[in-house]
């Protein structure tokens, strides 16, 4: 009976180590050394979350800024992109980037006047003449005065990029003249200057998250948006609108924010090549995002069932007049320095 006891233990003894060895539960080997894994204890992740697609301007400064900074600082941080509002949209992004559940956000600067109203002045109809003047404007001494308004909320303004002049599409009918926005009810981006502009000309602004235009258009709650020719294109808005006018009444920009802890947390060489980042990445995305609206327009003429105007120089000018009251708006209820007496000492009237 002993020996049986006994021989019964080593039998389940032996099993269990054969099994162990195996499953290699047992002298398991450390796992192969994985390159990848290098240096994986002290990466920096930042996530980077925007509203537009991938090739969009944005979307693709977002991604070439990731690749840079990658780059530049061997690999030692790594920004994660997250496109068309996959991880924030338009309505929480910013307290998000606050709370420091995102680490950097691309919001345009229209959605920020409601923290900053003093960026508004860019929102002004026929501000600017050209992607140069943007250019200027954005990143020279009155971009960096603007950034320094982001102080009291503890964000890091990194810079500014560009989309391009906004247009009008509308549903019903084409918009030849200010006229004939009259009742329509236009999709803005929440900016006081962009609805006062829809007001002046006898329109209703129906402020609107990017990530519900498209359905808000195609189930006719708004008959009509103004955007850029490279956002109109990639969130196919022209599937539910029918004309389109070239108008170029505005422009449509961006603001690079990071979480202001993130940043300080960062070592002062991270910092350092981040800018440089930021800098070749801004450079690059000026002269790209040209070129994207030129090719996405190019394909918007080709889409069936949607027609493409051009508004004559004259009935501009006289759009232009009709909006002069945003600027006394702007004047009187909102300018804190003399950003605008700047700008237009660059632009040409
Ligand atoms: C919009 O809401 O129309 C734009 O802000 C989208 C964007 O970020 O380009």
């Amino acid at each position: 009976m002993k020996k049986f006891i006994i021989g019964t233990i080593v039998t389940v003894l032996l099993l269990t180590i054969a099994i162990g060895v195996q499953q290699g539960l047992l002298f398991a080997k450390p796992l192969p050394y994985d390159d990848e894994q290098k240096g994986l204890d002290t990466q920096i992740t930042i996530h980077l979350s925007h509203v537009v697609a991938e090739n969009t301007p944005k979307g693709q400064a977002a991604s070439k800024f990731a690749e840079l900074v990658e780059e530049k600082t061997n690999g030692e941080v790594k920004v994660h992109v997250y496109p068309n509002s996959s991880l924030f949209n338009d309505e929480n992004e910013f307290q998000a980037l606050q709370d420091g559940q995102v680490e950097m956000i691309i919001p345009t600067f229209s959605k920020m006047t409601s923290y900053i109203p003093n960026w508004q002045v860019l929102d002004l109809p026929y501000l600017f003449n050209t992607d140069d003047e943007v250019q200027e404007v954005l990143t020279g001494s009155i971009g960096e005065q603007l950034l320094k308004e982001l102080k009291p909320f503890h964000i890091k303004g990194l810079g500014f990029w560009h989309n391009g002049f906004k247009h009008l599409t509308s549903v019903d009918h084409p918009i030849h003249t200010f006229e004939d926005l009259k009742g329509l009810r236009v999709r803005t981006m929440p900016s006081i200057a962009l609805e006062k502009q829809f007001e002046v000309v006898g329109a209703t602004p129906i402020p609107t998250p990017f990530s519900e235009v498209f359905t808000d258009l195609e189930s006719n709650t708004i008959d009509a948006q103004e955007n850029t020719a490279s956002n109109i294109y990639s969130k196919g808005f022209y599937k539910v609108q029918k004309h389109m006018t070239l108008t170029k009444h505005g422009i449509l920009g961006y603001t690079v924010l990071m979480n202001e802890k993130f940043w300080k947390s960062l070592p002062l060489k991270i910092q350092k090549q981040i800018m440089e980042a930021m800098k070749e990445t801004t450079d690059w995305q000026f002269e790209q995002a040209v070129e994207i609206n030129k090719e996405d327009l190019q394909k918007l003429e080709q889409q069936n069932n949607f027609e493409i105007y051009t508004m004559s120089n004259k009935e501009r000018q006289r759009f232009k007049e009709k909006l002069a009251p945003v600027y006394d708006f702007y004047r009187n209820n909102v300018q804190n320095n003399d950003v605008l007496s700047e700008i237009e000492k660059i632009v040409s009237p």
